[in-house]
C-alpha cells in the first residue's frame, strides 16, 4: 500500500498562528462587541508606499498592450529587479552577481523549498526559540532536529557549541531575531562563520528584519562577515521591509563561492527554480524594484518610523512599569516575561480575556520561549497605544 510523509504525524497539531487565529476567531463569536488589538502575528498594518502602488498600475497597463505584454518570467527573477537587488547590496558594500540574486515568492515559501538543496541525513541546528517554520519544515523533510537554546544567560544570542561532536550540518540564525529581537554583532557571526567554515556546515541566515536596524555598528547582511562567502545563503523578504506581506515578494543570496563535495549551490538553485516554478509574476517583480527606487526607499522608510515608533510606546510604558522585556530596538518585536511566572499559553489566554489584546506566546516558538510573550510592533500606533495602557493592569 502507498504510504503518505509519516512525518506529518510527527508535528504539532496545528501551526501556531493557526492556533492563535482559532482561540481569537473563538473570542471574538464569543465577544462580539470587544474591540480587539493585533500584537500578534508579524503582519503588516500599514499600506504599501506610493511608489509601489504606481508600479503596481503601470505594469498592469503594460500586461493590458500587446508590445508590453509579459507571460512567463524568468524562473529565478526578472533581470531588473535582480540588477537592482544586486546593487542594494553593492550600495552597502556587498559585490554580488545578478546571478547569485534570487527573487522569491518570500522568505516563508523558500525556507522551506530550499531544503531540497540538502541531503536528508544533514541535521539542522536550531537557535529556540525560534520562527516556527524552521522547525516544522525539517520535520515534514524528516530531517534531524538539533536545538541551542537562546536564553537570558546568553542574551539570547548564543554562540556555536564548542562540543565537536555536534552534528549540525545546517544552521539557522535570525537576526535581528524573530521572536526575541535580539541582533547579532559582526564578532558573534564572525564566531557562527568561522564554526561554519571549520565543519563545512552551512548558514541558514534569516534576513527578514534587517530594515528594522538602525544602529550603524550592527550587520545587516551576512555577507558584511569575512568568510560568510563560502558557508552562507541569505534568505529576504519585502514582507516587513516594505509591507509586501499579502503581495508576496522576497529574494535569496546564494553566491558561486558556496560548494560541498564538487557541487555548486548556485547551480543547484538554478537547477531547483527553473525545474520547480515559474518565476514570480511580471507585475508583483515590478512592484519589488519599486522599492529599491530612491523615491520607494524613502516611502518605505516612513512606514518603518511607524513601526519603530510603536515599540517606543510600548517600551516606555513596560520601562514604567519596570517589567523584564527584551527587543524592541533594531527589531520589530518585543519580547517580555510573562508576570509572576506565568506560561506563556496561560498569559496569552488572559490577555485575550481580560484585555483584549492578542499577542503571541512564547512557547509556540519551542522550549525555551516558555515563560515568555511577543508583542508584534506592526500593528496599528492607536492599537499599540491602547494597548500599551490596557497592559499596566495585566503586569
Ligand atoms: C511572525 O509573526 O512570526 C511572522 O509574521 C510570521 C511570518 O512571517 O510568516
Amino acid at each position: 500500500m502507498m504510504r503518505f510523509n509519516a512525518h506529518y504525524a510527527e508535528l504539532k497539531e496545528s501551526y501556531l498562528f493557526r492556533r492563535i487565529a482559532e482561540k481569537t476567531d473563538a473570542f471574538r463569536a464569543q465577544n462580539p462587541g470587544a474591540r480587539l488589538l493585533r500584537l500578534g502575528i508579524g503582519d503588516v498594518s500599514l499600506p504599501l508606499c506610493p511608489a509601489v502602488i504606481e508600479a503596481l498600475h503601470a505594469a498592469a497597463d503594460d500586461q493590458s498592450k500587446k508590445e508590453t505584454f509579459r507571460g512567463y518570467m524568468p524562473e529565478c527573477g526578472a533581470p531588473f529587479l535582480r540588477r537592482a537587488i544586486r546593487d542594494h547590496y553593492a550600495a552597502r558594500g556587498i559585490a554580488l552577481g545578478e546571478d547569485e540574486v534570487f527573487v522569491s515568492s518570500g522568505a516563508s515559501d523558500e525556507l522551506g523549498d530550499i531544503l531540497d538543496l540538502f541531503d536528508r541525513s544533514c541535521a539542522a541546528l536550531v537557535i529556540e526559540p525560534a520562527y516556527p517554520a524552521y522547525v516544522d519544515a525539517n520535520i515534514m523533510a524528516g530531517r534531524t532536529i538539533l536545538r541551542l537554546s537562546a536564553n537570558e544567560e546568553n542574551g539570547f544570542l548564543p554562540a556555536p557549541p564548542k562540543d565537536g561532536n555536534c552534528a549540525a550540518d545546517l544552521v539557522y540564525l535570525c537576526s535581528p531575531n524573530n521572536p526575541t529581537g535580539a541582533v547579532f554583532s559582526k564578532s558573534q557571526l564572525k564566531e557562527w562563520v568561522d564554526w561554519a567554515n571549520e565543519r563545512g556546515a552551512v548558514i541558514l541566515f534569516d534576513a527578514a528584519y534587517e530594515a528594522f536596524i538602525t544602529d550603524p555598528a550592527l550587520p545587516h547582511s551576512i555577507f558584511e562577515i569575512e568568510g560568510a562567502r563560502t558557508c552562507s545563503v541569505e534568505i529576504c523578504s519585502l514582507s516587513k521591509t516594505a509591507g509586501f506581506t499579502g503581495t508576496r515578494l522576497g529574494y535569496t543570496v546564494i553566491l558561486k563561492a558556496l560548494e560541498r563535495g564538487g557541487m555548486n549551490l548556485n547551480a543547484m538553485w538554478v537547477r531547483n527554480r527553473t525545474t520547480k516554478t515559474n518565476g514570480v509574476s511580471y507585475i508583483i517583480q515590478k512592484a519589488g524594484a519599486a522599492v529599491f527606487t530612491p523615491a520607494g526607499q524613502r516611502q518605505i522608510e516612513d512606514n518603518l518610523s511607524v513601526y519603530r515608533h510603536n515599540a517606543q510606546i510600548l517600551t516606555a510604558v513596560l520601562d514604567e512599569l519596570g517589567v523584564c522585556y527584551y527587543g524592541g530596538k533594531n527589531a520589530p518585536y518585543v519580547w517580555m516575561k510573562c508576570p509572576r511566572g506565568m506560561g506563556s499559553w496561560e498569559f496569552f489566554d488572559k490577555l485575550l480575556k481580560e484585555a483584549q489584546i492578542i499577542a503571541t506566546p512564547g512557547a509556540g516558538f519551542g522550549e525555551s520561549g516558555e515563560g515568555f510573550i511577543r508583542f508584534s510592533m506592526f500593528g496599528s500606533p492607536d492599537d499599540t497605544r491602547e494597548a500599551a495602557q490596557r497592559l499596566r493592569g495585566m503586569v
